[in-house]
């Protein structure tokens, strides 16, 4: 057993549940699966079938279809939720309740109260909770990372993410959870485009305002399957971001980064252009970085991170350290897709309000209004 900062004793290996075993839930499954440090004590899904099946692939101990008990009987130390996104809250408090520790797909939650709940009943338990960025985690965008913490770029004046999809009919087919505000939250930016939100957040800071327009073009949905925001960040820099579910490209994510002594591009996971004013003596090395060949879904969509994402949360329970990607941080995209919504809706420039500290909560969404 190892003794955890908030009290508990974690056993190890650890007794790791998936819950959830739909399309991501075998990136969770084959990533704990392939760490020493873990020991897959069950898989769930509502769908038996499914868990049962997930169970038999993996090797998982036992199978259930009801988490709340699964999370009762004592006999877990951490768990994954690959739910749809209405599920994240209920889901996160339950195990919370259990003192079980979550890592959970993002979006953590679909409002701003329930990412408060969840976040709170999270620090109230003891529990880590870990949010799936897992792009973040790719080499590319460290080495980008790496670029502006160096302050390679000089001051960062822009940023800009075009992302295109082509999403079927089934998918949004009529009683799937996608396609709708109460089950999925958002369409293209939520779903699909978040992850480069993420990462222009991650790389350029805090969001100050957006100002938005949301479209649904083709799909029979209520959420959008396309979108356009403006974005004013703390930092004075400005962003745009257009996404669609809709397109004829099937998947291609780009994001662009400018400023006053450097580019770059991130394309589908790979640089794409890499332009200093220090003339740039490792772009050969940065732009060789093709990790697309290695990742387990076939078109590289989640790119390879969940393995390595997977790996720091669990080294991070056992040795007792934080986890940087936790819901406060997981919150901090929500609120911009929240600020975006509500600017979509209004027509009206949203500000973002700094994260309040001393209640212990994060990043409401400020007052709506003509700017
Ligand atoms: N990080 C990434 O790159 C990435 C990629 C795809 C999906 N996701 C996220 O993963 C999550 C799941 O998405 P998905 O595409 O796998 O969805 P999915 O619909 O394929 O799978 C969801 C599974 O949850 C099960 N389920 C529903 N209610 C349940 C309940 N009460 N108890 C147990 N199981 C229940 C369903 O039966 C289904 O098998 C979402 O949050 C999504 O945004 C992340």
């Amino acid at each position: 057993m190892n003794p955890c900062p908030e009290g508990h004793l974690l056993n190890s290996p650890l007794r790791y549940a998936v819950v959830g075993c739909g399309r991501i839930a075998p990136l969770h499954l084959a990533a704990l699966t392939a760490m020493p440090q873990v020991r897959l004590a069950a898989t769930c899904d509502i769908v038996e079938e499914r868990a049962r099946a997930a169970a038999e692939r993996f090797g998982a101990e036992r199978y259930a279809t009801d988490y709340r008990q699964l999370f009762r009987s004592g006999h877990l130390d951490a768990v994954s939720l690959c739910l749809p996104h209405h599920l994240h809250a209920e889901a996160i408090l339950a195990a919370a309740e259990a003192r079980i520790h979550v890592f959970c797909e993002k979006p953590l939650a679909t409002t701003p109260a329930d990412a408060d709940r969840v976040i709170v009943a999270c620090d109230r338990a003891g529990v880590r909770l870990g949010v799936c960025y897992q792009n973040r985690y790719n080499r590319a965008s460290q080495e980008l990372r790496k670029a502006v913490d160096q302050g390679r770029f000089g001051r960062i004046l822009q940023a800009g993410i075009t992302f295109q999809n082509r999403k079927s009919a089934d998918y949004y087919a009529p009683g799937d959870w996608h396609g709708r505000w109460a089950t999925e939250g958002g369409g293209a930016l939520t779903t699909q485009a978040i992850h480069m939100m993420d990462l222009m957040l991650w790389l350029l800071g805090p969001a100050a305002s957006v100002q938005a327009r949301m479209a649904t073009l083709v799909h029979a949905i209520e959420v959008e399957d396309t979108a356009a925001a403006a974005i004013e960040f703390a930092s004075g820099a400005l962003g745009t971001v257009v996404a669609t579910t809709a397109a004829h490209t099937f998947w291609s994510q780009r994001l662009e980064i400018a400023g006053t002594h450097g580019k770059a591009v991130l394309l589908n996971n790979r640089i794409d252009e890499w332009d200093f004013a220090d003339g740039a003596p490792d772009r050969t090395e940065v732009m060789a970085i093709d990790e697309l060949r290695d990742t387990p879904d076939e078109r590289g969509r989640y790119g390879p991170g969940h393995g390595r994402i997977l790996r720091d949360f669990v080294h991070c329970l056992l040795a007792g350290r934080p986890f940087a990607l936790d819901g406060r941080e997981g919150r901090q995209i929500s609120d911009l897709l929240w600020a975006i919504y509500e600017s979509g809706r209004t027509g009206h420039l949203v500000r973002l309000r700094r994260p309040a500290v001393s209640d212990g909560l994060v990043g409401h969404v400020g007052p709506v209004g003509p700017a």
